[in-house]
């Protein structure tokens, strides 16, 4: 099969709206077919014989599937649940670390909004204890800046740095393993906000020796909706504890360590876990490398459209060490909301515009479906919408 009918084969895997110009995976990315028809195989099963599925099918599918995700993420298997969310996990983490009333958490000024509350509320209820924020340079071209720039904001309270994989408001990638490195030199526990990374770059748990680790699969590994995962080093487990108490295992098992706790916590559909196998399976179809090469090339390509039409420069260099498969670029002074708006109602393209640190971005997600015709499609419909260099264009 040549190069265009393959990729063609892959795209019409997508059930996407006719018509839509969908640049947003990043936040919502919807599974293509084959992990659809996995999804709903379990649910038949559910469905057709509860008892069949719950007593017998269940619990080693669970861990089956939990095996498979480590060996994808380098990880100990031991050392992993499913969640529904990285939001879960990230609440599950912030419940059960016993913060102090003098224990700061240190966070970047990049990290995703929901995030910062959770750890609000989490140093609230301590204290004295406060959740800080280290800025990042307005131009990033080293990881050293990015590590100097956290480990500045530190001090004697610092007790655990939350810091995303791949941050949100800007996608950029953060030099993780620098990061954990002079964290652990400085005994600061590091719980890393992951839910963009598995698929989007290498992910190798082991290896960076991170304390916490929390995920979203249904993001750029094309999972169902509602799977996720939380990484806990071996030394924090017996202190972690599920958000809602069950049995943990199904009778006549009892749990017997930290992970067992989350396979059952009351009745519920976990088809969504269940199939992120065959989520691993259809990007290890396509390659790892050529999925992340078409991201990057295309993102690459909105990048640069992106500038020449606005003249303005992106935060991070053109380089997979800062960006895969998400093109990130500031847009003139105006109002975010509207233009995502009019982007959405006048052109029927859904892409996020961001509003972060008083300035307006656009993010734009690359993924298997997505061609350079969606990206012209965008700079067309944008150029229709306001012309950057006129003082007027702060009305879009
Ligand atoms: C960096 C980051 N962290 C956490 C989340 C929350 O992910 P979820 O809604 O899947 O829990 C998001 C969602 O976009 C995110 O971008």
């Amino acid at each position: 099969m040549n190069d265009d009918r393959r990729w063609e084969s892959w795209s019409s895997l997508w059930d996407l709206s006719p018509g839509v110009t969908y640049l947003n995976h990043g936040s919502f990315g919807p599974p293509p077919r084959p992990v659809q028809e996995a999804r709903r195989r379990w649910q038949q099963q559910l469905d057709r014989q509860p008892m069949e599925f719950f007593m017998r099918q269940y619990e080693p599918a669970w861990f089956a599937a939990r095996r498979r995700l480590a060996a994808f993420i380098g990880a100990d298997e031991r050392d992993l649940v499913f969640v529904e969310n990285a939001t879960a996990a990230m609440n599950v983490v912030a419940a059960s670390l016993d913060l102090g009333p003098d224990d700061d958490v240190l966070l970047t000024d990049h990290e995703y909004g929901a995030v910062q509350r959770i750890w609000q509320r989490a140093v609230s209820r301590t204290g004295n204890a406060e959740a800080r924020i280290a800025e990042l340079p307005d131009r990033i071209e080293t990881a050293g800046q990015v590590v100097d720039a956290i480990f500045a904001a530190a001090g004697p309270r610092t007790r655990l740095l939350v810091v995303s994989h791949i941050t949100s408001p800007t996608a950029i990638t953060l030099p993780v393993q620098a990061i954990v490195r002079e964290a652990r030199q400085r005994g600061i526990l590091v719980c890393v906000d992951g839910p963009h990374a598995p698929a989007q770059v290498p992910v190798d748990l082991a290896q960076w020796g991170c304390d916490f680790y929390c995920a979203s699969l249904h993001k750029w590994l094309s999972a169902p909706f509602g799977s996720g995962f939380l990484y806990v080093r071996p030394e924090h487990q017996p202190r972690i504890a599920p958000p809602h108490l069950s049995w943990g295992r199904l009778l006549p098992h009892r749990p017997e360590n930290w992970s067992d706790e989350f396979i059952w916590s009351g009745t519920r559909d976990p088809s969504a876990v269940l199939a992120v196998p065959a989520a691993i399976d259809f990007l290890q179809q396509v390659g790892e490398e050529t999925f992340r090469q078409h991201g990057y090339d295309l993102a690459t390509y909105a990048r640069h459209r992106l500038a020449e039409w606005t003249g303005l420069t992106p935060i991070t260099p053109d380089d997979r060490q800062w960006f895969t498969c998400m093109a990130h670029a500031p847009l003139p002074p105006g109002d975010a909301t509207r233009l995502q708006r009019e982007l959405w109602q006048r052109h029927a393209i859904e892409v996020p515009i961001v509003s972060w640190k008083d300035r307006r971005w656009i993010r734009v997600s690359c993924h298997l479906y997505n061609r350079r015709e969606d990206i012209d499609r965008l700079m067309g419909a944008l150029g229709q919408l306001f012309d950057p260099s006129s003082p007027a264009s702060g009305q879009r």
